[in-house]
Order: C-alpha cells, then sequence, then structure tokens
C-alpha cells in the first residue's frame, strides 16, 4: 500500500467514530482531509446530520465544498469530538502538530471536545518526539528576539517557517518558529509549559493528554489503537 492510500484508508475509517447529531472538529493535513470527504459523502448520500468546526481556511473551504454545514465554535459550549492529523505520536498518544501551521486552531478546537482522534500513517508513530521540527506559533512583533529567546531555552536552532522568500503567515496572522530539538522530547508536559512561558510564543505544538485514539494506517492495513484510561476506552 503507498502512503496515499494508507492516508485514505485512515481517514475514511476514522469517520466511522462520527455519529447522528454530533458537533464535530474538522482537522487540518493531507491525512484528515479524507475524514472530511468521507463526511461530506455520507451527509450527501446517508443524510448524516453533523456540524463541524473546521480548524483552518483551507479545512473549512474543503468542508465547504463537500456540503458539510459549519458554526462558529463560539456559539457552541463544548464539540463531541474532533479528527485531526498529526507529525509523530509517542507512546503515551502525545502529539506534535503543526507541520501543517495549522496549530493553534487545531489546539483551541481540541481544547473545547469530548474527545479527539488523530489520523495517521504508521511513519508518525515514534518512541521519542522530536524528529519533526517542534511548530510554534509565535507573534510577528520581535520575533527574531523570540526565536533567540526559545533557541536559547531549546538548545537548538529554532528558524522561521519560510513561504518562497517571505516568513509564513498563519491563518491568524503570525509566524511559525520550528524548533530542531531532535528526538529527545521525554517529557513534553514541561516543555509545552516552558515554551509557553516564553513571551512572543502564542502557542505550541505539543498536544499533551488530548488524543484519546489514534487510527493507524501502514503496510498491514488500518488499525485503531485507544489510550488506556483515555476518553474513547471502554
Ligand atoms: C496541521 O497544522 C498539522 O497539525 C497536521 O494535522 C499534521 O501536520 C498532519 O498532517 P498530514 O496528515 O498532512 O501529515
Amino acid at each position: 500500500m503507498d502512503i496515499d492510500d494508507a492516508k485514505r484508508l485512515a481517514g475514511i475509517e476514522a469517520a466511522k467514530f462520527i455519529k447522528n447529531g454530533m458537533n464535530v472538529g474538522l482537522g487540518t493535513g493531507s491525512t484528515v482531509k479524507h475524514t472530511v470527504i468521507e463526511l461530506g459523502r455520507r451527509v450527501k448520500e446517508d443524510g448524516l446530520e453533523i456540524v463541524g468546526v473546521p480548524t483552518s481556511l483551507a479545512t473549512e473551504k474543503l468542508a465547504q465544498e463537500v456540503g458539510i454545514p459549519l458554526i462558529e465554535l463560539s456559539d457552541v459550549e463544548r464539540l463531541d469530538i474532533v479528527i485531526d492529523g498529526a507529525d509523530e505520536y509517542d507512546p503515551n498518544f502525545q502529539l506534535i502538530k503543526g507541520g501543517g501551521a495549522a496549530l493553534l486552531r487545531e489546539k483551541i478546537v481540541a481544547q473545547q471536545s469530548l474527545a479527539m482522534v488523530v489520523v495517521a500513517d504508521d511513519r508518525k508513530q515514534v518512541e521519542t518526539l522530536g524528529a519533526f521540527p517542534l511548530p510554534i506559533e509565535v507573534t510577528n512583533f520581535a520575533y527574531l528576539s523570540t526565536v533567540r529567546a526559545l533557541s536559547n531555552l531549546l538548545k537548538c536552532s529554532v528558524k522561521i517557517r519560510m513561504e518562497g522568500n517571505k516568513p509564513l503567515i498563519t491563518d491568524n496572522g503570525n509566524l511559525i518558529a520550528d524548533a530542531e530539538t531532535g528526538p529527545i522530547i521525554s517529557n513534553p508536559i514541561e516543555l509545552e509549559n516552558e515554551i509557553l512561558h516564553v513571551a512572543g510564543v502564542v502557542q505550541v505544538g505539543l498536544f499533551n493528554n488530548m488524543c484519546d485514539a489514534v487510527v493507524l494506517a501502514g503496510s498491514n492495513g488500518v488499525s485503531t489503537h485507544f489510550r488506556t484510561n483515555g476518553r474513547l476506552s471502554s
């Protein structure tokens, strides 16, 4: 199975978590886009009744194209579930996210959701987080100063993400700093807190104690793994 088939199968399998009447967080990325497309198909063909909250402008556009009714997160108390991709996940289901620069909205949506399902191919499964450069959303104001502060804190190279020859601007008008820590993030909870203490940091792409299940696609097919004592484990 090639990687695109794996992503598609995982995305479609994860859509099975979604039932009639749910408020659903719609993640961002090349894997979860297949979930969004599948949910749109079920809305059209099976009469599935859901409302969605997209985690990025790109997902908003896709959801509209496939016919998923959307609401503002501010208009609901809670979402039943969010389905999203990840750049890495460790044995404790802690995540690195933000490879698609959508981490701030993704984290706000995940925080307001009663459960989180991640869709991933098996390249994302790691023993220790950090081989994937850790995305950190930072303000435009004094961003080079924030980058220096982060580099001193993390003792590694931190680079502003570029789009062509200009810094990439997020959906929220901020920038992304990618920290090349290497695979050494053994205490992601402590690291998240340390990074959030740096003024200029808007949010960090460490998603701790949020993910309840991973729908994983690999050469052996698709399998679903539940976090012990997570919100979806029976
Ligand atoms: C978006 O900012 C990210 O958090 C994505 O969810 C993550 O990068 C996974 O994307 P892919 O499914 O495209 O690998």
